[in-house]
């Protein structure tokens, strides 16, 4: 399950006090059983296009309420790791560069981890995301992507519409 730490160094990894922490900061959060998976579809990093539609089916009914609920149009899966990304050094350090966007960024890991820090309500803090975490990165909020020193995440994203998606580098660009 995902932790948060802050500024101060300080982590909260307690389940009901992790949520609490999210939810007051508006960040949406759910988990949902990754071991529903087979050990491939969890773990394997080169996935074809239709074991990774396996992946979607395994979670149907929770995408199709999530959709339905927040208005997302489409998914699909980014696998992030040294062996199946040649340009992934170069793709992180993009990731790395602060920005925000104007829809929210859902992401569920489904294998591996990684880091979002965000700056919400004058605070800065990273989450820390791991198999299960279904997370909500609210729009406008800025915030940077990395990985931990597993080097590789596999993760459902969620859209509402891809052209929201774009990453806004510059910090005085309106999100609304
Ligand atoms: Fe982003």
């Amino acid at each position: 399950m995902a932790y948060i730490t802050l500024e101060s160094g300080d982590i909260i990894s307690e389940p009901t006090t992790l949520v609490q922490f999210l939810t007051n900061h508006g960040i949406f959060y759910e988990y949902w059983d990754p071991s529903v998976l087979s050990d491939r579809l969890q773990h394997g990093l080169d996935l074809s296009d239709q074991e990774k539609e396996s992946v979607f089916e395994c979670f149907q009914s929770d995408l199709e309420r999530l959709s339905e609920q927040h208005g997302y149009t489409s998914h699909d899966m980014i696998i992030l790791s040294a062996t199946t990304t040649p340009n992934l050094e170069e793709l992180l350090t993009n990731f790395q560069r602060e920005h925000h966007h104007t829809e929210d960024e859902v992401r569920f890991i489904v294998d591996g981890e990684g880091v979002f820090t965000l700056t919400r309500n004058d605070e800065r803090f990273g989450i820390t995301v791991t198999p299960g975490d279904l997370i909500s990165v609210p729009y406008g909020t800025r915030h940077y992507f990395t990985l931990t020193d597993k080097r590789h995440v596999k993760a459902i994203r969620l859209f509402q519409s891809k052209e929201g998606w774009t990453a806004i580098y510059d910090k005085d660009v309106s999100a609304s």
